[in-house]
């Protein structure tokens, strides 16, 4: 039986297969499609201190090998989620729990990750750094490296787990992110978020999401998220979880190739509620075949 398992620093997943924030709800709302208990780690939809009811619709557009989306962070907040979602994760044994905090500024993150700090059930918290800093005229976190610096440091301070810093690659440098992130107190890097762009509605001639701009998500990123993932990866000895368009067993093997130690399935959980306990499978049986190891897997 090949042996699955991966230490991402202090933790450790039964298998690389993490589903991604956003993409799988609290985890509950598949368990009637699949087993969680197989996969490595499913991580929560981003939350905020008092909850969000998001953007107005339409919120999601079909692209050419992906989709578009602007959901905009809706959410029930940190009490909902640890009050009502977190319990109903109580009964799974191995999977682990990754809860994802998306505050909008340094204190709320603050706030979030010192509660989240004090829940069992919560295995790793990973930090979106895609947000507005609203006390910053709402420039994405990840665009202003001095606020990365202080947001990152913030949360390491009240939170003794697992750290992911979620990178974007939409930014003038990524590698340079993720070395500001890691010196701030990040255990793991998980990259990449949504790529921003736009659609246009043609017939009304007018922008087709009411904040303009949404995130692209699906295949499409494929390239540009195994690229920020290779140069990550060859800066720093870092653990990464890698994800972008990750729809088939050859997209997994070529994120762990280029130097990701787990990988995320994203958009593609809307397209097959099931991948994500497949690849596992899939991972398993190409190892076995192949004879080789989950280290075997890197670039030669
Ligand atoms: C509908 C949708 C909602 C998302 N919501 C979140 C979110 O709340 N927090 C977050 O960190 N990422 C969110 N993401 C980004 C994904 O976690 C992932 O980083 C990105 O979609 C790239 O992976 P993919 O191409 O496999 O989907 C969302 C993506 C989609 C498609």
């Amino acid at each position: 039986m090949v042996d699955l398992k991966v230490k991402l620093g202090k933790l450790e997943l039964q298998n690389p297969i993490v589903t991604a924030s956003g993409t799988f709800g609290y985890g509950v709302e598949y368990a009637q499609f699949v087993d969680l208990d197989t996969i490595g780690a499913i991580t929560l939809k981003s939350i905020t201190l008092k909850g969000k009811v998001g953007n107005p619709p339409p919120r999601i557009a079909e692209t050419p090998s992906g989709m578009m989306n602007s959901i905009g962070l809706e959410n029930l907040g940190l009490e909902h989620l640890i009050q009502s979602c977190l319990p109903k994760l109580d009964n799974l044994k191995k999977v682990k729990v990754i809860a994802n905090i998306a505050g909008h500024t340094i204190e709320e993150n603050i706030e979030c990750a010192r509660e989240l700090n004090k829940q069992k059930r919560v295995d790793a918290l990973e930090l979106n750094i895609s947000c507005p800093n609203v006390s910053s005229g709402g420039l994405a976190f990840c665009l202003d490296l001095n606020s990365v610096d202080v947001l990152v440091r913030g949360v390491r301070k009240v939170y003794d787990g697992s750290l992911i810093v979620k990178l974007s690659a939409a930014v003038p440098d990524v590698v340079k992110l993720a070395g500001v992130s890691m010196e701030a107190g990040a255990d793991i890097l998980s990259l990449i978020n949504t790529i921003p762009g736009v659609e246009v509605d043609v017939e009304q001639r007018k922008l087709f999401f009411s904040r303009g701009s949404a995130g692209l998500s699906g295949p499409a990123i494929r390239p540009i998220a195994l690229k920020a993932v290779y140069e990550v990866a060859k800066a720093y000895q870092v653990p990464i979880i890698g994800m972008g368009g990750i729809g088939s067993l050859d997209d997994v093997l070529k994120f762990m190739i280029v130097g990701a130690s787990a990988v995320s399935i994203g958009m593609m959980n809307f397209v097959r509620p099931t991948i994500a306990t497949e690849l596992v499978v899939e991972l398993r049986e190409y190892l076995s075949m192949k004879k080789l190891k989950l280290s075997d897997l890197k670039l030669q």
